[in-house]
């Protein structure tokens, strides 16, 4: 079969580039020129671990092309990915449509045969078949179905979970989509992956509910974090103990500074504006959100109190930037929120990360130093901060902090460190939610 993807950002990217490797030739169309000749040169725009090799292997085979142009790519389709951007739309918080209906038009006028035009990007409740609606004013014609296919990737590990995913959701409505659709899929019928088949406006809702259920679950443990702190509970034996019950599962209940990235905080309040729309109040993802923004501001205190009170002219060491680790991405990280409160309040900011330096520098206070690594940016620092917990942190002995650091408080906002371990080592010791940790002193 052949697949055109529309958009090869993240999401087109990567389920072009493992559709390719399923067998099916794949046409990845793009409007950004450099992106595209760059990505027909070798290099992939995002960070995500394995892609390259991915693509270059796919490319090699010949199964995976990458153009400007979607006309011919079109024309010759079994199904029609779009999977553009849906931003949150400035001053209202709907999903921003605007790409999703400009390639819907595009896309129809090059239509022939039977074609599958498939929503891969995360839209609202009724797009597909406002999608349809387009296509069909635009080329009343066209012989094709539309089909809703939301994705459940997380970045830093997009591939496995495109490969090995726990259930594929497609909403469809006629047998002919339902095949090509089964067709696409049927790789993984080795693993046995539950397909689920169900209406447009269904699949669209499911892909919504689900990031809005673990946006909840994440800010549960975060407000058990904080009721553990005042009663001198430890929020990990918490989370072990809700988890063991199958019914709660133990995933997503890893504390933290709130959560971020390009997907919970845009699809949270898209949801909230659909309910709106539709004369509901979701009161429970409401409060999530509001919840999660005030949290990520809220973390700037702890470096305070860490510092004795005021960072004023005091050295603050920021080991992570992006929102997670193994991805550049800083869209929306509990980063931007701390950092530039922590320089409006005087301190001198040193930062590092991994793989984000480049995506941070454009979105924070020139004053920040930006260091080559993680020892340079502890070197002579009053307190350290643990923002994203990349591996490479884990790795920090006290005696290694103790050595290079000036002070003595460590602000651990992911729980990566042998707390135990720190406080022994007479560190002032700040985490989240582990309040038992201080009796080790
Ligand atoms: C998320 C979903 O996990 C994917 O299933 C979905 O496909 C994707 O959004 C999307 O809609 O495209 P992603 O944003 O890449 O994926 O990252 P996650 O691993 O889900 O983490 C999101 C945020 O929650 C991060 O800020 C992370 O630090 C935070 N988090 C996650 C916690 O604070 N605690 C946890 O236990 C888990």
């Amino acid at each position: 079969m052949n697949l055109t993807v529309i958009g090869s950002g993240y999401v087109g990217l990567v389920s072009g580039a493992c559709f390719s490797e399923f067998g099916f030739n794949v046409t990845c169309v793009d409007k950004d020129e450099a992106k595209i000749d760059s990505l027909n040169a070798g290099a992939i725009p995002i960070y995500e671990p394995g892609l390259d090799d991915l693509v270059a292997r796919n490319m090699a085979a010949g199964r995976l092309k990458f153009q400007t142009e979607l006309a011919d790519s079109v024309a010759d389709a079994d199904a029609v990915f779009i999977a553009v951007g849906t931003p949150t739309r400035r001053g209202d918080g709907h999903a921003d449509l605007s790409y999703v209906y400009a390639a819907s038009e595009e896309i129809a006028a090059h239509l022939s045969g039977y074609t599958v035009i498939v929503t891969k990007s995360t839209v609202p409740v009724g797009t597909g078949r406002n999608v349809a609606a387009i296509i069909k004013k635009t080329n009343p014609d066209a012989d094709f179905d539309v089909a809703s296919n939301p994705e459940f990737l997380r970045e830093g590990s997009a591939i496995n979970d495109f490969m090995r995913p726990d259930r594929v959701v497609v909403g469809v409505e006629s047998d002919a989509a339902r095949d090509v659709m089964a067709a696409l899929y049927r790789p993984l019928n080795i693993r046995e992956t539950p397909i689920l088949f169900t209406t447009l406006e269904t699949s669209e809702l499911i892909k919504y509910a689900a990031n809005a259920f673990l946006a909840v679950k994440i800010s549960y443990i975060n407000q058990m974090a904080d009721l553990c702190e005042a009663v001198g509970a430890d929020v990990h034996d918490v989370a072990k103990g809700m988890g063991l019950d199958q019914r709660i599962g133990a995933k997503f209940l890893h504390p933290g500074p709130g959560y971020g990235g390009s997907c919970f905080p845009k699809d949270t309040l898209a949801l909230v504006k659909t309910a709106e729309d539709f004369g509901r109040d979701v009161t429970i993802v409401n409060d999530v959100v509001r919840y999660n923004a005030e949290r990520k501001a809220s973390m700037t205190d702890r470096v305070i109190t860490a510092a004795g009170g005021d960072v004023d002219g005091k050295t603050i060491a920021i080991l992570g930037l992006a929102f997670k680790p193994e991805t550049d991405d800083m869209r929306d990280s509990p980063a931007l929120d701390i950092l530039p409160r922590l320089v409006a309040s005087g301190a001198q900011i040193k930062a590092y990360d991994p793989a984000a330096m480049d995506q941070a520098k454009p979105l924070l206070p020139d004053s920040i130093t930006f260091t080559k690594n993680a020892a340079s940016c502890l070197a002579d620092a009053d307190v350290a901060v643990v923002i994203t917990e990349w591996n490479e942190f884990r790795a920090l002995t006290p005696a290694a902090m103790k050595q290079m650091m000036r002070g003595k408080a460590i602000v651990d906002l992911r729980n990566i460190f042998d707390g135990k371990a720190m406080i022994k080592a007479g560190f002032d010791y700040i985490n989240i939610g582990r309040a038992g940790l201080a009796a080790h002193r």
